[in-house]
């Protein structure tokens, strides 16, 4: 194996540090920016090569100790490795990156991530696999190899028992906070009528429904639909349309029925929302909320977007998956021709 000395630079999106060798950049895992280290070259490709941490010879100060026995075999967690301060950075750094180089935005506003009240034992949600001997756990990164876990730190035990059959967001003391900065970023836009899709069970839909004046929301989930307007009714809430479709047929009777509505709030899977994209142009709503648990998607859609007039008015990271590289974001977007 090719073995060569590297500085780590950066992070990327899929959490590996990342370093230079004459220009090409070189993937290592584990790694934090500030590293020096022995570098293992194990896959040249064209234009990038995978490396492998063999020797650390001067460790970045960002650096942290693992809490987990498992880090580092297990997939969960990516960046347990690295001090919290630096991953709430590089969330936004990452961010940007991916707004430049996929969305193409010369120089994005993405603002400083909000931490996570909980850093540890948040998520409410995990997915366990079992081998034939009945052992669970976690699959190793990017395998379907099984690493048996005793014991998850990122987990909160006594929330996982209260799994419901559609969508929840995993952190719940984030998803207060996301939920009030969603509604402040609509109220700030002074949107009175709003198409919501991508709702789930309303989790954004309610507080939204207080500061406008009616909502439309979609969701293709019947459980979350289902969910959401037993909730409506026991709290007597009459503003909120909710309907069960998939976004893009909801998209497209909207627009032939030449429905208007002053902004448009999304909240789609990893894959994004490119189904929704010509709909979006037919049906030209003054502003757009978009809330995004992938960057790279984001930025696919948010390029597609501003093809035909919408602007990127601020882009704010949000932590709710501390000690992995996953990011969410919400992202304004103003219609300017
Ligand atoms: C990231 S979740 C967001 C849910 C909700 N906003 C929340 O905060 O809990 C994405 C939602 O998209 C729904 N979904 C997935 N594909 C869809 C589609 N093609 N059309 C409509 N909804 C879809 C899922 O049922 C899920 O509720």
């Amino acid at each position: 194996m090719e073995k060569v000395r590297l500085k780590i630079e950066k992070l990327i999106y899929g959490g590996s540090g990342t370093g230079f060798l004459e220009g090409l950049p070189v993937f290592v895992p584990m790694t934090v920016p500030g590293d020096e280290i022995e570098c293992g070259i194990v896959k040249r490709h064209r234009g990038y090569a995978e490396g492998v941490m063999l020797k650390m010879l001067g460790p970045s100060p960002n650096r942290a100790l693992p809490k987990c026995e498992h880090f580092g075999r297990c997939g969960g967690c990516q960046w347990q490795h690295m001090d919290y301060a630096s991953q709430l950075l590089w969330k936004q750094l990452i961010v940007e990156e991916q707004l430049k180089r996929i969305g193409k935005f010369e120089a994005p506003n993405v603002l400083p991530s909000i931490p996570s009240p909980k850093i540890w034992g948040y998520r409410s949600r995990i997915k366990l696999h079992k081998d034939g001997q009945g052992r669970a756990g976690f699959y190793a990164g990017g395998t379907h190899d099984l690493i048996e876990v005793k014991e998850c730190l990122i987990a909160d035990v006594e929330a996982i028992k209260r799994t419901p059959s559609f969508f929840t967001q995993i952190n719940q003391e984030q998803n207060e906070v996301l939920r009030t900065e969603v509604a402040a970023a609509v109220k700030g836009l002074g949107a009175e009528t709003v198409l919501e899709l991508y709702c789930g069970n309303g989790n954004l839909t309610f507080p939204l429904a207080k500061v406008v004046k009616n909502m439309t929301a979609a969701d293709s989930s019947r459980s979350a639909i289902d969910n959401a307007v037993k909730e409506a009714r026991k709290n007597r809430v009459k503003n909120i349309n909710f309907i069960c479709q998939p976004s893009k047929a909801v998209m497209n009777h909207l627009a032939r029925f030449h429905n208007k509505f002053d902004l448009l709030v999304v909240d789609p899977p990893r894959n994004g929302c490119k189904e929704i994209i010509e709909g979006i142009k037919r049906l030209r709503p003054e502003a757009i909320v978009y809330i995004s648990c992938n960057p790279s998607t984001l930025a696919r859609d948010l390029k597609d977007m501003g093809a035909f007039g919408y602007v990127l008015e601020s882009s704010q990271p949000i932590d709710m998956f501390p000690q992995t590289f996953h990011i969410e974001t919400i992202t304004k977007m103003i219609l300017k021709q």
